[in-house]
C-alpha cells in the first residue's frame, strides 16, 4: 500500500515538474515539419491559418483539430507572440454549431482575421462547408457542395467572435480562402472557385463584412492561396488541387493586383511536392533592416489532424523569383527583420 502510495505521490509530482518546465520554456528557433508546443506544451493547433499583427503583438488564427474537441462544434483556434516563435494559447476564439441546417456533414477551414480601423472590429472569414441534404452522395465533391464563406466579428483580437453569416462571394462558389492586406492597408479575400477553374481576389466592403469586388481572376487551378507585396511587385503562391496531399505549390508575379499575371512557376524542386507542404500565407516581416517574406504551410495528416504539422521558411524572394529553401530550423528577429538558419 506504501509503495503504491509513493509511486503515486512520485508520479504527481513528475507531471508537475514537467507542466512547469512546459510552461517555462522559451524557444529562438521555428522547426519546419517538428511539433511545435504552445505555453502549455501543446503542440500548436492553428492548421490551415493566418496571421495579423495588432501594435507589437502577432496573432495567428487556425483550425483547431485538438482530439479532445466536442465534433458537434468547429473551432477557431487564437495564438499570440512577441517573436512569431513563442505562441500563447489564447483560447478559441470561435466555437460555431452548425450554421445551417441544409448542411449534412460540414467543415470550417481555413480561418482567416481582419483588422478594420475604422470600426475597431475584428472580422473573421472562413471557408464553411459540407454536403447539402437532399443531393446525392456520388456527385464529385458532394462533401464540399456547400462552398461559402462564413463571416464573424468580434470586438478582441481574442474573440469571442459572433457569427454573422455565410455567403457566395461575388455570387460566386467559394472553398479554399486566403487573406491579404496590402502595404496601404487594404483587404482582400482570395477564394478558389472551382466552376471557373481558377481563383479570385475580391475586395471587402468598408465594413469588411462582404467581399464585393472583383479585383481580379486568376485562371489556374490552384488554392490555399496566399499573396504578398515585395518591392513593387506582387507574388501569389497557390497549390494544386489534391485535397489533403501535397503537391508542387506554383508562384506567379504581377506589377499591379489586377494583373496581368505571369506564368506560375514552381516554389521548390517539384519533385519534393512542397517538401510535403500546402500553401496558406505568406507573412511580411518587416524589421528596422530587412524584411523577411515567411512562407506558412501546412503538412496535412488527414488521419489524425491533431497531428499534422506547419512548415514555416523564409523565402528566397527578389526581382520576380521567389523559392522555398530546403527546410531547416531557423531564428527569426522581428525588430531587425532577420531571419537566420540555426545548426
Ligand atoms: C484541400 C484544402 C484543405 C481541405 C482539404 C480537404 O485541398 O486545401 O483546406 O479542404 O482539401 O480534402
Amino acid at each position: 500500500m506504501k509503495i503504491k502510495k509513493l509511486i503515486y505521490s512520485l508520479s504527481i509530482l513528475l507531471f508537475q515538474i514537467s507542466v512547469s518546465y512546459a510552461i517555462d520554456i522559451k524557444t529562438d528557433t521555428i522547426k519546419p515539419g517538428e511539433l511545435w508546443p504552445d505555453d502549455q506544451g501543446n503542440h500548436v493547433q492553428a492548421h490551415g491559418g493566418g496571421i495579423i499583427k495588432i501594435k507589437d503583438t502577432f496573432y495567428w488564427y487556425g483550425e483547431q483539430r485538438s482530439k479532445e474537441i466536442d465534433t458537434n462544434f468547429r473551432y477557431v483556434s487564437c495564438y499570440s507572440s512577441k517573436d512569431l516563435m513563442n505562441w500563447k494559447f489564447r483560447g478559441n476564439a470561435l466555437v460555431l454549431s452548425k450554421p445551417d441546417t441544409v448542411l449534412g456533414k460540414w467543415v470550417l477551414e481555413r480561418p482567416k482575421v481582419f483588422f478594420n480601423s475604422k470600426t475597431g472590429k475584428y472580422v473573421m472569414y472562413m471557408h464553411i462547408d459540407g454536403s447539402v441534404r437532399g443531393t446525392d452522395r456520388k456527385t464529385p465533391g458532394w462533401g464540399y457542395a456547400y462552398a461559402r464563406v462564413g463571416v464573424a466579428v468580434s470586438d478582441k483580437p481574442t474573440g469571442p467572435f459572433k457569427y454573422i453569416r455565410s455567403f457566395r462571394p461575388l455570387g460566386l462558389e467559394s472553398r479554399d480562402i486566403g487573406q491579404f492586406v496590402d502595404d496601404d492597408g487594404t483587404p482582400y479575400l482570395i477564394f478558389e472557385s472551382r466552376p471557373s477553374k481558377g481563383f479570385y481576389i475580391a475586395g471587402l466592403s468598408d465594413d469588411y463584412l462582404d467581399a464585393d469586388r472583383e479585383i481580379a481572376f486568376i485562371q489556374a487551378p490552384l488554392e490555399g492561396g496566399a499573396i504578398v507585396h515585395y518591392k513593387g511587385l506582387y507574388y501569389v503562391v497557390g497549390s494544386a488541387l489534391t485535397g489533403w496531399r501535397p503537391n508542387p505549390n506554383k508562384y506567379a508575379t504581377a506589377t499591379r493586383l489586377s494583373g496581368p499575371w505571369s506564368e506560375f512557376q514552381d516554389i521548390a524542386p517539384p519533385a519534393t511536392n512542397t517538401y510535403g507542404a500546402q500553401s496558406t500565407m505568406l507573412l511580411k516581416v518587416v524589421g528596422q533592416q530587412e524584411t523577411t517574406v515567411l512562407f506558412m504551410g501546412d503538412q496535412w495528416r488527414p488521419q489524425q489532424q491533431w497531428d499534422s504539422r506547419y512548415l514555416w521558411m523564409p523565402l528566397k524572394i527578389d526581382d520576380g523569383k521567389l523559392w522555398l529553401p530546403s527546410p531547416r530550423p531557423f531564428t527569426i528577429d522581428v525588430k531587425s527583420g532577420k531571419a537566420s538558419a540555426v545548426d
